[in-house]
């Protein structure tokens, strides 16, 4: 995409940074206990994926191999043809506890990682989470919302092609949350980057995803396509629909 002007959603308009992200025959076992078992999945470029499932049931383990944090134990995943070990600086995952230093400032916080003359790209990034004036501040004098935004500024610092996020809004209250969902919404709509969202949160998966995937035992058992233009609308009938038949999915399993 050129200029300044923003384009209106539409699937082709992300293809053109987001990493194709494809998951074969995927196994992960600590010691003898297995968590994933023959997990397929495959991802479009700057499509967004929501996973949903019981807690324990594999999604962090899933979100730390694709990131290559974690080895498989059986199968692959390739980003973009190539297997994660050779692509892991364009994936970022962003967590639910925002992990920043308390003694580096924000921008400092924004800048990890960085090399060279970081500086510039760091503000930019603080200037999209609209927090560009807080810079030069301590995490600590920052809300807990606002340090969930510095948190995805520094994610997204490096302009990846994959962002993971691993519960990102889940200690935050119902509006703050809000307003994140929808500015996470509004950068992936920007960058185009693929985007895996773990969540507990069944609404939140159908307003933000392309597709929702429900795990159980570590397999993807329940895959939805939300067919809906963005940004959409709460409590319509078509969502809530979704919505309803993932949670019941969710709770007829102990
Ligand atoms: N490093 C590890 N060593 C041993 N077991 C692990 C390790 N990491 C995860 N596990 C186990 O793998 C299983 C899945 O854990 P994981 O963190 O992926 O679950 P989750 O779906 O993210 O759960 P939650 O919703 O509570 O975050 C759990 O039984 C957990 O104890
Ligand atoms: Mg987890």
């Amino acid at each position: 995409m050129t200029g300044t002007m923003k384009m209106p959603y539409s699937p082709n308009s992300l293809s053109q940074t987001g990493a194709e992200v494809r998951i074969s025959h995927l196994g992960k076992s600590f010691g003898e206990r297995p968590v994933l078992t023959d997990f397929e999945l495959n991802i479009s470029p700057g499509e967004f994926i929501a996973i949903v499932g019981h807690s324990g049931c594999g999604k962090s383990t899933l979100l730390r191999l694709i990131c290559g944090l974690e080895d498989p134990s059986e199968g692959s995943i390739e980003l973009n043809g190539r297997p994660v070990r050779e692509q892991i600086s364009e994936a970022r995952i962003m967590f639910q506890d925002n992990r920043l230093l308390p003694w580096r400032r924000v921008l400092e916080n924004v800048g990890i990682g960085q090399r060279g003359n970081w500086e510039p790209a760091a503000l930019e990034a603080l200037e999209q989470v609209g927090l560009g004036a807080r810079a030069h501040d301590w995490p600590a004098v920052l809300s807990g919302g606002q340090r969930q935004r510095v948190a995805l500024a520094r994610a997204l610092v490096s302009h990846p092609k994959l962002l993971l996020l691993d519960e990102p809004l889940g200690a935050l209250d119902a509006l703050t949350r809000l307003d994140m969902q929808r500015l996470i919404e509004d950068v992936w709509i920007r960058q185009g980057f693929t985007a895996i969202l773990v969540t507990h949160d069944v609404t939140e998966a159908v307003m933000l995803a392309d597709r929702v995937i429900v795990m159980e035992n570590g397999v993807a058992r329940l895959v939805r396509r939300i067919d809906r233009p963005r940004p959409r609308v709460r409590g319509d009938n078509y969502l809530s629909a979704i919505e309803a038949e993932i949670l019941s999915r969710l709770l007829s399993r102990p």
